[in-house]
């Protein structure tokens, strides 16, 4: 089964390990921390920050990936999707589909988002595939968006809105509770 629970500050070491991991850090638009401090400087300021929100996802209760929404406290009551799962083990197993579908509840009904946006490299297959079949819609898409490991990198603007994902929930949850990732 899988579940969403509050980061924790003895997270910090799966979160160190998994963003330095090559297939996580191949598909982030930013650069993995170089040491422990520099994380857990980035950890403490995500832990006090109100704009952001970070769960770890769990699988069968072990930690397995994370999850954030930044943006929280803007006026638009919109937020940026971040996400990874970390366990090499874990990936393509459904871990993504059924933790972002438990995200996207969190995000539309418990936060009161209107939208929910996320940039991905244009080369991320599982990514794209993933997020479309929760109903995240392509917006644009933005050429040479990212400098990556020295190369510029297009990357696809995706978006949901709240309504879009209410009327989506039930066959999501339907298909992830037939394969038995999450409750019914
Ligand atoms: C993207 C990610 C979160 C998806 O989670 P996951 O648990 O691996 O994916 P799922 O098993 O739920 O599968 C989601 C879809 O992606 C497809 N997929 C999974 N791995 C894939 C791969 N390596 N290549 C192509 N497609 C893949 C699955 O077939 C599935 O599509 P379907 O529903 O049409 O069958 C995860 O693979 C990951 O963390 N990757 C590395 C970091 C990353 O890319 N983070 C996102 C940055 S935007």
């Amino acid at each position: 089964m899988i579940d969403l629970r509050d980061l924790v500050r003895e997270d910090g070491q799966h979160l160190f390990a998994w963003r330095r991991e090559p297939e996580v850090n191949r598909w982030m638009c930013d650069q993995p921390p170089e040491t422990q401090a520099v994380h857990e400087r980035w950890l403490d300021g995500l832990l006090a920050d109100p704009d952001r929100r970070g769960w770890i996802i769990t699988r069968s209760g072990s930690p397995a990936g994370f999850l954030m929404l930044s943006g929280l406290t803007n006026c638009n009551r919109r937020a940026e999707w971040g996400w990874y799962i970390g366990d090499p083990d874990a990936r393509g197993r459904g871990v993504g589909r059924a933790a972002q579908a438990l995200g996207l509840d969190k995000a539309f009904d418990e936060l009161g988002l209107e939208k929910v946006w996320a940039e991905v490299l244009a080369e991320n297959e599982a990514a794209l595939k993933a997020q479309g079949a929760a109903g995240f819609r392509r917006e644009g898409y933005l050429r040479s968006h990212a400098l990556k490991d020295g190369e510029f990198r297009d990357v696809v603007l995706l978006a949901i809105l709240a309504e879009e994902w209410r009327a989506r929930r039930a066959s999501v949850r339907k298909s992830l509770a037939g394969s038995h990732l999450i409750a019914a």
